[in-house]
């Protein structure tokens, strides 16, 4: 495995195995990896021959400078868990080299209307920055394809809809959610939980099971079964910030016609804030 940080290194390197037939499969990540993560590598490499994952703690998508000082940073471990799995080549790039002129760059890529709805409208910003580092990475590992996790489900659908609107030569591949035994959505953001708020977490993907199940038995009753689940939710002891329930591909409200739904979670155990989904046909 190459663990490469120079752009100008990857592109040779890239070039020389596009060259020899090779197709690249990319898996774009911030680090602090868990089977989540390797699931998409898993996935990568079973479409394409070559994997790529890039490790890099993307500034410009953090809206609080807290968040982004405080992201764990566990680098050599991460290598070793790539290794481990037969990654290729990780490419871990230094913020300098991605953000030469800091983040007042003069070229963004905006996803608009999808970015600013739901998550975008609690985080300003935060899409455009996922947006701009997918697009730059992309240009510099130049993949065939890529995967996403669909744990973060506006984040894939805004990847999708830029890979379209930009005509971007590459296969989006979305993966399932991997989840602990107990249903609690694997994330980085789970080592950051007490031991007790652990054993509250899991009740966040079975309240959305639920809430998905009684959608489905009686759409019409939607909002109120929404209400339901934010009050169960906060007397297990989190604190819902946001229950969505929208039509998957436009994240638009529900109406009598939609054929599928999708029910996006969000609450705070303490200080962490946890999402999660469900698609589900009506
Ligand atoms: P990060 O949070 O490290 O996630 C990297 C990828 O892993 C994303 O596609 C995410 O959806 C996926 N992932 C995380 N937890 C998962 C789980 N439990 N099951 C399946 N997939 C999971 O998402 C980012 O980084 C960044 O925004 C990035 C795309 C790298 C841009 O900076």
């Amino acid at each position: 495995m190459q663990i490469i940080e120079d752009p100008k290194q990857l592109r040779n390197e890239i070039k020389k195995l596009k060259s020899q037939g090779h197709e690249i499969g990319f898996v774009p990540t911030m680090g602090n990896l868990h089977q989540g993560h390797l699931t998409l590598v898993k996935k990568a490499q079973e479409y394409a021959n070559i994997s790529v994952v890039s490790i890099f703690v993307n500034p410009l998508q953090f809206n609080n400078a807290n968040d982004l000082a405080n992201y764990p940073k566990t680098l050599t471990e991460d290598c070793r868990k790539l290794k481990e799995a037969g990654v290729d080549i990780v490419f871990t790039p230094s913020a300098d080299v991605i953000y030469p002129n800091g983040l007042n760059a003069q070229t963004f890529v905006e996803v608009p209307v999808i970015s600013d709805r739901l998550e975008g409208e609690l985080r300003p910003g935060h899409f455009r920055g996922v947006s701009t580092i997918v697009a730059k990475l992309f240009n510099l590992v130049q993949p065939d394809l890529a995967c996403f996790g669909k744990k973060d489900f506006q984040q894939l659908a805004v990847i999708q809809q830029m890979v379209i609107d930009l005509a971007m030569p590459i296969e989006i591949i979305p993966v399932d959610t991997v989840r602990e035994e107990s249903g609690l959505a694997m994330s980085s953001r789970n080592g950051k939980l007490t031991a007790q708020e652990k054993q509250i977490a899991p009740n966040l993907a079975s309240v959305m099971t639920e809430l998905a199940h009684n959608i489905k038995a009686d759409l019409r009753n939607y909002k109120q079964f929404i209400k339901d689940a934010s009050q169960i939710l906060d007397q297990a002891g989190f604190k819902t910030d946001k229950i969505h329930v929208v039509e998957p591909n436009t994240l638009t409200p529900l109406n009598a016609n939609s054929k599928q739904a999708v029910v996006l979670m969000a609450a705070f155990l303490g200080e962490t804030r946890l999402i999660d989904n469900l698609v589900i046909d009506l």
